[in-house]
């Protein structure tokens, strides 16, 4: 916790001596370093639980040395930045998004007011909730070249290749964008990228199925208007399920923000060359793509498949267990929370709901009985591993027959609010800079270059 009166001005001292000796300048918390190779004694600052890695830089033996670094591949003990939207608290199970605890949000809230809630830090008055909702719904539409953009992928194309260059296609729409530093500009983006990621999605999902497009219906709802986008055949109107509404919107709340992950680094880090929003977010769907973050949940399923009935689910575990086959129990743990994702509690009472209405599939039937198994089982209990968000969406999903491979695309749309938020704040943030990490270069020291071949060599044909 900060210490009142103490600050990081003070930076980093050099003196000699032992640390007995040492009278040290700073007065609130700091660290004290002792470089054996020069013997001097460093005192560097700590506030909020952290020092500042660019203070180590004067460690040096040689005035003209680059100074000490710190190296932390994968950043897993780096903060990148200061920031106030999301909290998570991974031992407790806690996750906060702007000081609003995650359950009560998904309980009382819809996913435009978290949207707001997440860039502007405050729950929206009436006045603003309803001007932003007709904002949002009236910017559904794209431009009739992103359809054709669109129809140009092959027929088997992934929706998530789809997304990404769809949404850095928007970026071509708007040139105005790129005045990050004009708030209606960065109002405007926020509202068309939220606006349209779901038309974008409702395109790519039909282009995969060769059905005609369904452009948006602005008399409905967020989720409703999206599944209207993807189911709506010749029918004047499309009535989604009210359970199958409430799941998508209650989904797009839990996936809203989730701190500095992977996909939102690579929004910061690409928004930080001060790039416009849309490019930014496009990086985001990139990242979000891979199957270490946005695809863990079509990996469940692909395990419920593998194992195939209840009575396969020991020897299964087992074969977790001993690490043969080198499988893991797939949405089972976390690197942030080590205890229930809170998450997970949320998404399995939904996935209840959509069954009641769906029926109860086998593949549910499995994964009660695979979670039931392993929260009993030492191995897991000792690992701290327990259900992770991904455990049950992907059976809410295929409930819905959404294809596997869209199971992403879902996650790319409700991401995109915490995206902006985040893009936004890094922008605001009078600290940050260009994103630029170090290296410890292991290569070659200088080498003339001698050529190996001929350049000027012709292929005979
Ligand atoms: N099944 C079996 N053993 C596991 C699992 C698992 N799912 N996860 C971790 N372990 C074991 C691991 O083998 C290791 O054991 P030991 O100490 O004996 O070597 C120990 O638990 C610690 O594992 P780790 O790999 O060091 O933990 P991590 O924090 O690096 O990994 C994780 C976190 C999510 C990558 C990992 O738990 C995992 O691979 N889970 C399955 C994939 C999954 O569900 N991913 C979705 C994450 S939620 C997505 C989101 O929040 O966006």
């Amino acid at each position: 916790m900060p210490r009142p009166g103490f600050t990081h001005q003070l930076g980093l001292q050099a003196m000699s001596g032992t640390p007995a000796e040492t009278k040290s300048p700073v007065t609130g918390d700091h660290l004290e370093i002792k470089d054996s190779r020069t013997g001097k004694i460093y005192t560097v600052p700590i506030t909020d639980e952290t020092i500042r890695t660019a203070d180590l830089k004067q460690i040096k033996v040689n005035a003209d040395d680059f100074g000490i670094m710190g190296y932390d591949p994968a950043f897993m003990n780096t903060a990148s930045c200061r920031s106030s939207i999301t909290f998570i608290d991974g031992d407790k199970g806690i996750l906060r998004y702007r000081g609003y605890p995650i359950e009560q949000l998904a309980e009382k809230s819809n996913f435009l007011e978290v949207a707001w809630l997440l860039r502007k830090g405050e729950l929206p008055t009436q006045k603003e909730y309803d001007e932003f909702q007709h904002q949002i719904t009236f910017h559904t539409y794209v431009h009739e070249n992103i359809k054709r953009f669109v129809e140009g992928f092959r027929y088997d194309a992934h929706p998530m290749t789809m997304m990404t260059a769809g949404v850095a296609a928007l970026s071509s729409f708007y040139p105005t964008s790129k005045d990050i530093f004009d708030e209606r500009e960065r109002d405007i983006a926020f509202i068309r990228l939220l606006a349209k990621m779901p038309t974008l999605a409702a395109f790519a999902y039909r282009h995969v199925k060769g059905m005609p497009y369904v452009y948006p219906d602005n008399s409905l709802p967020y989720a409703e208007n999206f599944l209207s986008m993807i189911a709506r055949m010749s029918e004047p109107k499309y009535e989604a399920h009210p359970v199958y509404a409430k799941a998508i919107d209650v989904l797009f709340i839990l996936h809203a923000d989730h701190e500095q992950n992977c996909s939102t680094n690579a929004v910061r880090a690409v928004g930080s060359s001060q790039v416009d929003p849309y490019s930014a977010v496009a990086a985001g769907v990139a990242a979000l793509y891979g199957p270490l973050h946005g695809g863990a949940n079509e990996a469940v399923l692909r395990m419920l498949h593998e194992i195939g009935d209840v009575k396969n689910i020991p020897a299964f575990i087992e074969s977790v267990k001993s690490g043969k086959g080198g499988s893991r129990l797939m949405g089972f743990g976390h690197r942030v929370y080590k205890s229930y994702d809170p998450r997970a509690k949320i998404v399995k009472s939904l996935c209840d709901d959509v069954l009641r209405v769906a029926g109860l599939s086998k593949d549910m039937e499995i994964a009660l009985e695979l979670e039931r198994i392993a929260l009993s089982d030492d191995y897991f209990i000792a690992r701290k591993l327990y259900p992770n968000v991904d455990f049950y969406t992907g059976l809410i999903y295929r409930a819905m027959h959404f294809p596997t491979d869209y199971f992403t695309v879902l996650f790319a749309i409700a991401r995109t609010a915490g995206w902006m938020a985040q893009w936004e704040e890094l922008l605001l943030d009078k600290e940050q800079k260009i994103a630029r990490p170090r290296q410890i270069y292991t290569g070659h020291d200088e080498r003339p270059y001698q050529a190996k071949v001929d350049l000027g060599h012709k292929i005979k044909k």
